[in-house]
């Protein structure tokens, strides 16, 4: 059977959609099948942090992984620009995690220590974090000012992903469901799809948190589990915060047009993507606890997204061991748009032929998959 596409990835979210872009632009064929639209599951729901500091601590194993995938995006953002004209919101503008009480000043203080110097991180007395942020709750002991980790808009750099793929040449086909594998010997040569069966050299899976479902057709078991967090967002045309503000089971960004987003839940092991009003509550109470004047804010809407998380708390960038032409690549967990750029780059590596291994040694052993 002809291959007609070198590469076809299964999942139109923020980490197939680069895959596609880095392969795109070395000069492969792709094609990306997914099942609704891009940029419909976990990468719309993202708030789009990129929180090396926030969300990692310097001695996390892949700490280096995402420092490096969120210092490519400069230079992402402007390559977007230049193939779509879509504006991805980068923004470098800077994190600050708040302390609430003595012992998470202490903690924080001491992870500050384990980051990189080059960082700039600096920590902020309760006094200089209320010239830093004025209208943040004098509650705080201080916080930690990470001036390099930024954000974007999830869904606006996912879409511009798959269309500056298609301006080098890839295929994109939404509402496409892909149900099983095509096996010829110990070989996955192509997938069925509610449109036909689709052939290529090499098959990626990055369908997200509902990669294991699909995998099991062919008895592959990821060891992954679903993770619901909600979100909800307001709008104020005074300015409440310059930086994103990130405190335990709260953050607030600060977006574009004076919108604020302010996350997450954490729900583990369901795909429900219902809103809780528990849910809501104990998110308004955290983020207006720390932040007062988000009261007077005008609400804007509420949504929920299903993270990919792995029993190992690693990502999944690989090869399968057991089926040829099979690779996946999922388990991005909170942190597939802080790590959607280099997981494309190690992936298109992969499929070349070339690993990165210093790339890998900087994220020790990914988890085991069969
Ligand atoms: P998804 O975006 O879920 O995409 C998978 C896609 O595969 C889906 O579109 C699905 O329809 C498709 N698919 C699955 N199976 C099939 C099939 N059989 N056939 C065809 N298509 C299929 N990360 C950050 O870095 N920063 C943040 O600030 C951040 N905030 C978050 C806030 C919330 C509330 C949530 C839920 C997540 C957040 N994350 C954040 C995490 C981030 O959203 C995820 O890690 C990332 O979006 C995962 O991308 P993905 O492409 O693997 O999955
Ligand atoms: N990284 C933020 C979240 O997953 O909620």
């Amino acid at each position: 059977m002809a291959k007609p596409y070198d590469v076809l990835i299964v999942g139109g979210g923020v980490i197939g959609c680069s895959i596609l872009y880095q392969l795109s632009k070395r000069g492969k064929k792709g094609l990306l099948i997914e099942k609704n639209q891009l940029a419909s599951r976990a990468s719309k729901a993202a708030a789009g942090m990129l929180g090396v500091h926030t969300e990692l601590d310097g001695g996390s194993p892949f700490y280096r992984l995402a420092k490096n995938s969120r210092n490519m995006y400069p230079v992402l953002a402007q390559e977007l620009k230049e193939l779509t004209g879509t504006d991805i919101e980068y923004e470098e503008n800077g994190m600050v995690k708040l302390a609430r009480t003595e012992k998470e000043a202490k903690n924080l203080i001491s992870a500050a220590s384990t980051m990189d110097q080059d960082e700039g991180v600096e920590w902020l007395s309760s006094l200089k974090l209320s010239t830093f942020e004025p209208y943040l709750s004098k509650q705080a002991t201080g916080g930690l000012f990470i001036p390099g980790d930024g954000n974007v808009s999830a869904p606006k750099l996912t879409e511009a992903l798959g269309l500056a793929s298609v301006r080098l040449g890839a295929e994109v086909m939404e509402y496409t469901d892909v149900y099983d594998f095509i096996v010829e010997g110990s070989r996955v040569s192509g997938v069925n799809t509610s449109l036909g069966p689709y052939y290529a050299s090499e098959i990626v899976v990055a369908g997200g948190a509902w990669s294991q479902s699909l995998l099991e057709r062919i008895g592959v078991t990821l060891h992954s589990f679903p993770v619901k967090g909600e979100c909800f967002s307001v709008k104020c045309s005074r300015k409440l915060v310059e930086r994103t503000i990130f405190t335990e089971g709260c953050y607030i960004v600060p977006k574009v047009g004076g919108r604020y987003l302010i996350g997450a839940t954490e729900h583990a092991h369901t795909f429900d993507e219902t809103i809780s009003v528990s849910g809501m509550m104990s998110l308004m109470k955290k983020a207006t606890d720390v932040l007062p004047d988000l009261i007077h804010a005008e609400w804007e809407k509420a949504w929920s997204g299903i993270r990919p998380q792995t029993q190992g708390g690693l990502p999944i960038i690989g090869r399968s061991e057991r089926w040829e032409g099979l690779s996946i690549s999922t388990g991005h967990y909170r942190n597939g748009i802080l790590l959607a750029p280099i997981t494309g780059v190690m992936m298109a590596d992969l499929l070349e032929g070339k690993e990165n291994r210093v790339l890998h040694s900087h994220v020790g052993s990914f988890s085991k998959w069969n």
